[in-house]
């Protein structure tokens, strides 16, 4: 074939499409309960807004965006996360005037020009919910909890949630500082993107993956002995409310996340699942951003799930049953065709899933049809049903057959089929 889809990129066919629905379903209720609301933001924005917020020296915005310049010659870019959009929508529309604390959701896609493999994709969906204009320790808990019934709704379970706390604009410089004089005087066993990072962004050193910065890193100094102490408070009562909650967690220091603009707590649950992309759900308060972004200096906190990577876990258990339709009408012969076709279209108006052929089609290739798609039950009709008045109505799964009266029959099959006989 000529055309295949990008690398990286892939068709979500109509099997898949009802595992994701039927996900997407569960998440929306669950949302519903904990009072979010969801906004829908652009998928393209002004590529400055997204190097701003998640910060110029991360893989993201340095290596990984989709970005093109446009006929005024601004550059513009395919989001690679939701925050910042989240973020630059409730500055401009001044959704704080409304409602002190905005709780938002939102589902998309997200473009990130990565290496694809198993559960990394360059397009892939996240599920982003975010709370704004809070900054105490409750609404940490309360955003975990969501994410945790989330995933425990979802069905998916054995994930560790890792957790800690990056400090704020006060103690977090004087630890980057003293992280930067260790990192200097082990710059010969650093991998070359660390010996970099080393420089313009330390923290992302426990990020790395390469054996050696492992090893570095391992004997590091821990941000969570140098947070300060309104940071600490605020980190001792997230989690004696997660303990409280019955919310297992991990502590981990070497938790930074790959964007800039976190402080103070920050999570991810992760699978150990072998093969799999670890982390499942990643989030974090960014007390900062609305302030950066141009905004009123409000605090916040959210999270992102991949869907993909949810699905891919769930397996066998997100399938569940094929739909299949409650009746198919095979109609005999042109007259009877031409009967049929009105009758499919009314009861359809009450909403009632019916199938028939399109073409002109004996019965046994019609019922092989049906059977196929799984109808429940078929109602035959060719000549000799239309003179006498009477269609032949099959039960599917006890092969019974009845007669059924042909005059008002839709109302007929209407009063069957609701009734579920
Ligand atoms: P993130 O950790 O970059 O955070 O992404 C969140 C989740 O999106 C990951 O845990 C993973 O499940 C999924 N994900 C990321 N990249 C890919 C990929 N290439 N292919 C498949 N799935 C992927 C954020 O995006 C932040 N905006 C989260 C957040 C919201 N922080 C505060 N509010």
């Amino acid at each position: 074939m000529e055309f295949t889809n990008l690398k990286g990129f892939k068709d979500i066919l109509p099997e898949d499409v009802r595992v994701w629905q039927r996900l997407e379903s569960k998440v929306r209720s669950v949302l519903r309960s904990f009072g979010f609301h969801e906004i829908k933001p652009p998928i393209i924005e002004r590529t400055e807004l997204f190097s701003r917020s998640i910060g110029l020296d991360t893989d993201i915005v340095s290596k990984e965006m989709y970005s093109i310049v446009d006929a005024k010659g601004k550059s513009i870019s395919l989001r690679p996360e939701a925050t910042a959009s989240v973020a630059r929508a409730y500055i401009q529309h001044r959704l704080y005037d409304k409602n002190p604390v905005q709780k938002l959701f939102t589902f998309g896609p997200m473009f990130r020009r990565e290496r694809p493999q198993k559960g990394r994709f360059r397009q892939f969906y996240q599920i982003n919910a975010e709370i704004l204009g809070d900054s105490g320790p409750r609404s940490d808990a309360d955003l975990i909890i969501l994410a945790t019934t989330i995933l425990n709704e979802a069905g998916l379970s054995g994930l560790t949630l890792y957790l800690n706390s990056l400090g704020c604009s006060q103690c977090r410089p004087r630890f980057r500082q003293g992280l930067q004089e260790y990192l200097s005087q082990k710059t010969d066993v650093l991998c070359s993107d660390c010996q970099k990072r080393a420089k313009t962004n330390p923290l992302r050193v426990f990020d790395c993956k390469v054996e050696t910065c492992n090893e570095v890193v391992s004997d590091a100094p821990s941000i969570l002995d140098h947070i300060c102490q309104d940071c600490r408070g605020h980190f001792d009562s997230l989690q004696a409310y997660l303990t409280d909650s019955d919310i297992f967690f991990v502590l981990n220091h070497r938790l930074v996340r790959g964007l800039d603009y976190y402080t103070r707590t920050s999570f991810e649950f992760q699978t150990e699942h072998p093969g799999a992309q670890n982390a499942v759900c990643g989030g974090g308060r960014y007390d900062g951003l609305l302030k950066l972004l141009g905004g009123p200096d409000h605090p916040a906190i959210g999270f992102a799930m991949g869907i993909e990577r949810l699905i891919d876990l769930l397996g066998d258990v997100g399938k569940g049953e094929s739909p299949a339709p409650e009746l198919f009408v095979a109609g005999l012969g042109e007259k009877a065709e031409e009967e049929v076709f009105g009758w499919v279209r009314d009861l359809r108006k009450a909403g009632i899933w019916v199938e028939m052929e399109y073409g002109s089609k004996g019965l046994k290739a019609q019922m092989k049809k049906a059977d196929r798609l799984g109808a429940k039950k078929v109602l035959m009709v060719g000549d000799d049903e239309l003179a006498s008045g009477k269609g032949i109505l099959r039960d599917m799964e006890t092969k019974e057959q009845k007669e059924i009266d042909l005059k008002n029959i839709v109302n007929e099959l209407k009063k069957v089929l609701q009734k579920n006989e």
